[in-house]
């Protein structure tokens, strides 16, 4: 009896746990433990949380799903809403917001501010500028109602015919670093999250989803990986984004020692990874190598399903990502019901976009004060990139802006006077460009569109009434593909456009103006002896050609300096022979010979001249440096150098100062200098001074040492060298590190797949 008794209650008790396990509520993301989360869901919904929704969201919805969250959106997450788990919604890109501007339905419009393209806001080398741009634009992302701006991109510009190089910042990775840093906290600090990407070695666009880039180990954390590295440590993205390219024999989304050991070990990364969009083969391997999220995803789901049933992929790897996953979600703005007003202030945000452009463009060349305007009124404006402004590349990266004023308008508008017949030339040229193209709607026909060949007679009939000649010289690029090596040179009309017009113009002793409206590197040793002046105005955003104007007239005086070198002829860039990769046409292997002289390290190391330098750009007044100072002569820990900068023109200016770092290089071989250190001054009004202040660490001496794969100061002599460019050094100070230091010590992965024989200094 007592042991039938004691049978019932067991039965009672066992059966009201399960009864209350059965009607227990599901936890809840944000309300219950990630964890306790993660182990309600079915496996299912974890295959379905570990990739987006998949690019057919658009027009073929999966179950249940409503279909577009935000018009134009690149992709999306899934929700269940069982748990508390909302979708996140992700858009392009490194310009400003890519969404689509009238959807239909909508009786309002959702116009983006078109931003300066990233290699035009690295030319303003003024973090804290860039930062108000970042806060900008992410509050477009903010208050359109999306989570994730996928942004910024900073692969190393290492060949001039990257397509998107455009959406790059720098062939340095410090500029890189402390400029995209800035970008990043100013997008997040609006509480939406970036992707940083492409993580890593994204330098070509040919074959983009196939091609392998070997790379050495040195290079890459020198060069490739050190801007990430930079960023991921000093402003903690949300999300990094993996790229398209394999390195060193692996597509890198499917790439343990890239994205575990290098990312999260070694840099301690605590965000999500998230692959380019249906970059990489296999899934497997992606979730495995901690590519936490799968985009746009879906079409791998089943091969998921199927590989945790049957044991290919441990459940456990599929929970770990989530958690990853879970804890980006919780922190958008979508999960937290932010009320999305679809209406940010578009008029700030074009200021905040002017303000960069002005600061972004580089004025090359300036003789005899070409430049600012002195009594100038009529203007004859050639080349048909002054009557279709291009502010920014093709691709992902484009932005749906509501205008971009031409450079014309905006002379109009500055009250200046453009010569009608000229103006009417171009208009009509690129309206019957415009009729005879099969797609009319195509917003980038003009770009592409070779330039109008002028005849003598049509030149020569301008100079009369015009107190000045301005030629704009259009370049596009974008996503996709690169750059044809003829593209570098100006063709053979832009030339004879240039000749002509100066011939025609310097005749009547009237000057002439080059405007480069390009979103990369161009030949300018060919032509650039001809003009009086030359304004390198970048891609920079839909008030670029206001930028412009103000330059030109003297509102504004050019501060800004080149992040790049432009090389005297494409043959001379140290990865010309080898880009896009072998074999040419289908590149599979893209062999990064030049190890770590990529740009002005190549350039300054191997004395090949450039036309202009890296850190290159003048100003319409001038800077004298003095005393600089080390607080020591003997490096402990740490070294700090001032000098003063004092403007000793006219004109009230900002200058970028430079720190460059030459270094013993016994034992490991090194660049002749390389960046460590950048200021920009504050606006100097004549006569006035700035000292400015740089900070050396231990890190900032070390090179990668591949045998030990460590970080090491190798001691000895070194050169701080205080520059307005990497060439105009003005100021060199020494100090000694007494002892080598082993800085710190990394995984080591990421072994070449291919044998590397690299340029050396030292002959081999
Ligand atoms: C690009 C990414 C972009 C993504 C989503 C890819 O093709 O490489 O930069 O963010 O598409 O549009």
């Amino acid at each position: 009896m007592k042991k039938k008794i004691i049978l019932a209650a067991l039965l009672f008790f066992v059966v009201t746990c399960l009864f209350a396990q059965k009607n227990k509520p599901a936890p809840k993301l944000g309300k219950n433990k990630v964890a306790e989360v993660i182990a309600a869901m079915t496996l299912e919904e974890k295959i379905h949380l570990v990739m987006g929704l998949g690019q057919a969201c658009w027009t073929n919805p999966p179950t249940g799903e409503k279909t577009v969250l935000l018009e134009g959106e690149a992709g999306r997450t899934w929700a269940i809403p069982r748990l508390g788990i909302t979708a996140t919604v992700e858009t392009d890109g490194p310009a400003g917001l890519r969404i689509v501007p009238h959807p239909q339905g909508l009786n309002f419009t959702r116009y983006c501010t078109a931003f300066p393209t990233a290699t035009a806001l690295a030319c303003t080398w003024n973090p804290e500028l860039v930062e108000q741009v970042g806060k900008a634009m992410g509050n477009e992302v903010l208050e359109y109602g999306s989570d994730v701006l996928l942004a910024p991109a900073i692969n190393i510009q290492r060949n001039p015919l990257c397509g998107r190089n455009f959406e790059y910042y720098s062939e340095d990775p410090y500029l890189i670093g402390k400029m995209a840093s800035g970008m990043v906290r100013g997008i997040q600090s609006n509480g939406v999250s970036t992707s940083l990407k492409h993580f890593a070695a994204n330098n070509i666009e040919t074959n983009r989803g196939a091609i392998n880039a070997v790379v050495s180990q040195r290079a890459l954390r020198e060069i490739y990986l050190r801007g990430f590295e930079m960023v991921v440590k000093e402003a903690q993205p949300w999300t990094v984004m993996s790229s398209y390219n394999k390195l060193n024999g692996f597509y890198t989304s499917e790439n343990y020692g890239l994205i575990t050991s290098v990312l999260r070990d070694d840099w301690k990364f605590k965000g999500m990874v998230m692959s380019d969009w249906a970059g990489g083969k296999d899934a497997v391997a992606q979730m495995k190598a901690g590519n936490d999220l799968l985009m746009p995803g879906d079409y791998q789901y089943d091969e998921l399903l199927r590989a945790v049933k049957n044991k290919t992929i441990d459940i456990k790897v599929i929970d770990r990502n989530l958690v990853r996953i879970l804890t980006f979600i919780a922190k958008t703005p979508r999960f937290k019901n932010h009320v999305y007003s679809n209406k940010p202030d578009l008029t700030a945000h074009a200021q905040i976009s002017q303000a960069a452009a002005s600061e972004g463009m580089v004025l090359l060349k300036n003789n005899n004060d070409a430049l600012p305007f002195n009594h100038i009124r009529r203007i004859a404006l050639f080349g048909k990139t002054s009557y279709r402004y291009i502010p920014g590349g093709t691709g992902s990266g484009e932005v749906n802006y509501e205008k971009a004023t031409t450079i014309k308008e905006s002379f109009d508008k500055n009250g200046f006077e453009v010569s009608k017949p000229l103006a009417d030339i171009y208009t009509h040229f690129i309206d019957s460009v415009i009729q005879t193209s099969k797609d009319k709607n195509d917003k980038f026909l003009v770009d592409f569109h070779p330039e109008l060949a002028l005849d003598k007679e049509r030149i020569a009939a301008q100079v009369k009434d015009a107190d000045i000649a301005i030629i704009t010289i259009g370049r596009n690029a974008g996503e996709g593909y690169d750059r044809p090596v003829s593209d570098f040179s100006l063709t053979a009309t832009e030339k004879q456009l240039i000749k002509q017009v100066t011939a025609a113009f310097h005749a009547a002793n009237k000057k002439v103006i080059v405007v480069l409206n390009i979103g990369g590197v161009v030949a300018t040793a060919d032509w650039r002896d001809a003009p009086d002046a030359i304004l390198l105005a970048w891609q920079a955003g839909q008030e670029g050609a206001n930028a412009i104007v103000d330059i030109l007239k003297g509102k504004v005086n050019p501060s800004g300096k080149l992040s790049m070198s432009f090389p005297m002829q494409y043959s001379d860039v140290p990865s010309a022979k080898s880009f896009p990769g072998e074999p040419i046409d289908t590149p599979i292997n893209a062999l990064y010979k030049e190890g770590i002289y990529v740009g002005y390290r190549y350039y300054q190391t191997f004395k090949v001249p450039t036309a202009y330098e890296f850190g290159y750009g003048i100003s319409y007044t001038q800077f004298k440096y003095a005393n600089l100072h080390l607080n020591t002569s003997t490096f402990q820990n740490e070294i700090i150098a001032k000098v003063t900068v004092k403007n000793t023109g006219k004109i009230a200016g900002k200058e970028v100062v430079q720190l460059y770092l030459h270094a013993p290089g016994i034992e490991i071989e090194k660049p002749v200098e390389e960046l460590k250190g950048f200021a920009k001054t504050r606006l100097l009004q004549p006569g006035e001074s700035q000292e400015i202040t740089f900070t050396l660490n231990p890190r900032s001496l070390a090179s990668f040492w591949t045998s030990s794969s460590s970080w090491v100061a190798e001691k000895g002599k070194y050169e701080i060298r205080i520059g307005s460019s990497s060439k105009d050094i003005r100021s060199t100070a020494d100090f000694e590190l007494p002892k080598t230091i082993a800085v710190e010590k990394v995984s080591p992965v990421l072994y070449p797949n291919i044998a590397l024989k690299e340029l050396s200094k030292v002959p081999n």
